[in-house]
């Protein structure tokens, strides 16, 4: 019942929604499904608008970041050795009573280097242009991030330590970096530099760059090309859906599609809440059973399933087979999400934020 109720909520929302095609330009993001593709809202030629770029996407050098960023004693104005250890300290402690805030986290990274680089935009409520429709109320956030309130405890820590030194952006990749070790018991090592400057702006409309459930394998591809990660690191990253929940009406229309028995017990647990676990086995643990699970068809999203296409099978065999495989993978394909975007130096729009939800005045 409560599903029936969100999905028809999920479903008035979207129809609420201006047309999914406007011109040529707009058209469905894999966040709207429409109940019928019509083909006036989209007709043929019509670009999406998170379509395939045109131009190839130079990959994200990362150019201006380094390790250990934070422990340069020479450079004062970046200088707090002990920022990375606080960051790990307070993502522990959340981690330890819950172990979702972990999978939020991880999830808080991928959105904000997907919409404007990793400057902690995700983050904002205030912003310099003073619209109130930040990030967080785009349709990929509103409702469903989690975390937030372990970085703006770690920043007020910082900030206690070492004022106007290190950016959210940062401790965003750091509590990322931090949870990724702590899900995997350890397994999962990633070697995360710093140096990213804070942005001042924020819009709900550009998250629609983010991916949604219902895309398929071309548009999951193209969205990643567009921040120049390549398909592999696509496969490799969507590897993260091995922890965390989801709601129930981002999967309850391909019950069908998927292993009936798997799909009996999902339904069964959306009749009592709007959400399940990702993971029906290892809910908390970030391991690679999330490639045995595609092959098994016991993967909620279409976005999941459609990894078995014949050109992203090979990678979903290859990481359900090959033993330390995907977590060497998700390892690098992390640090590479990190180098999107990027600011490096203070400016009229990068700067270390005092507080993380609100830019400097
Ligand atoms: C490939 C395209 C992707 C799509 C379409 C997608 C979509 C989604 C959706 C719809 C949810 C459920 C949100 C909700 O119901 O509130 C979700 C959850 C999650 N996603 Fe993704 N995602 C993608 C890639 C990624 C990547 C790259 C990461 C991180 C590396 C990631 C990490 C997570 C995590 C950890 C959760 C659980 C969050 C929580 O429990 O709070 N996803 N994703
Ligand atoms: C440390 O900071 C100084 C001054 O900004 C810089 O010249 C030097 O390259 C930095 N060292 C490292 C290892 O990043
Ligand atoms: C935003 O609000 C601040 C303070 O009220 C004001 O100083 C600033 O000019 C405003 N900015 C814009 C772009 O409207
Ligand atoms: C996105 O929203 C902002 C205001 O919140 C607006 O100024 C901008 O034009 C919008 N962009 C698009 C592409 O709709
Ligand atoms: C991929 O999975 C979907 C849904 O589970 C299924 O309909 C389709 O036949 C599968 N395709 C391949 C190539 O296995």
């Amino acid at each position: 019942m409560a599903t029936k109720l969100a999905a028809l909520i999920v479903l008035v929302a979207f129809l609420a929604e201006p047309p999914a095609c406007e011109g040529d330009i707009i058209c469905f993001n894999g966040w709207l499904r429409l109940p019928i593709q019509d083909p006036r809202l989209c007709p043929p030629g019509s670009r999406m608008r998170s379509g395939i770029p045109r131009q190839l996407v130079p990959r994200p050098s990362g150019l201006g970041l380094g390790f250990g960023y934070y422990n340069n004693r020479s450079s004062r104005s970046s200088y707090c050795p002990r920022a990375e250890g606080i960051v790990r300290a307070t993502v522990s402690k959340a981690v330890a009573a819950e172990p979702g805030i972990g999978a939020g986290l991880i999830r808080l990274f991928f959105h904000d280097c997907f919409v404007r680089g990793c400057d902690a935009s995700v983050l904002l409520t205030e912003t310099n242009s003073n619209n109130s429709d930040t990030e967080r109320e785009g349709q990929p956030n509103k409702n469903s991030l989690r975390g937030l309130e372990v970085i703006d405890a770690a920043k007020a820590a910082i900030e206690a330590a070492c004022p106007g030194r290190v950016s959210c952006a940062d401790i965003v990749a750091f509590a990322a970096r931090d949870a990724s070790s702590i899900l995997s018991n350890r397994r999962i090592n990633i070697r995360m530099q710093g140096g990213r400057f804070d942005g001042r702006e924020s819009f709900a409309n550009e998250t629609d760059q983010l991916p949604g459930p219902f895309s398929g394998a071309t548009v999951l591809q193209s969205n990643f090309r567009a921040k120049g990660l390549t398909s592999d690191e696509m496969v490799t990253l969507s590897g993260a859906h091995t922890i965390g929940r989801a709601r129930c009406a981002f999967f309850s229309s391909r019950f069908s599609e998927m292993d009936p028995a798997f799909a009996a017990k999902l339904r069964a647990r959306c009749d009592d809440d709007t959400n399940v676990n990702q993971d029906h086995v290892t809910p908390d643990v970030l391991d690679r059973r999330y490639y045995q699970d595609i092959i098994d068809r016991k993967v909620l999203f279409t976005s999941d399933a459609v990894l078995n296409s014949t050109e992203t099978i090979k990678q979903v065999k290859e990481n359900a087979n090959k033993a330390g495989m995907w977590e060497r993978k998700f390892e690098r394909a992390m640090e590479n999400m990190g180098k999107i975007g990027i600011k490096t130096r203070r400016g009229k729009d990068a700067e270390i934020r005092k507080v993380c939800w609100r830019v400097n005045n």
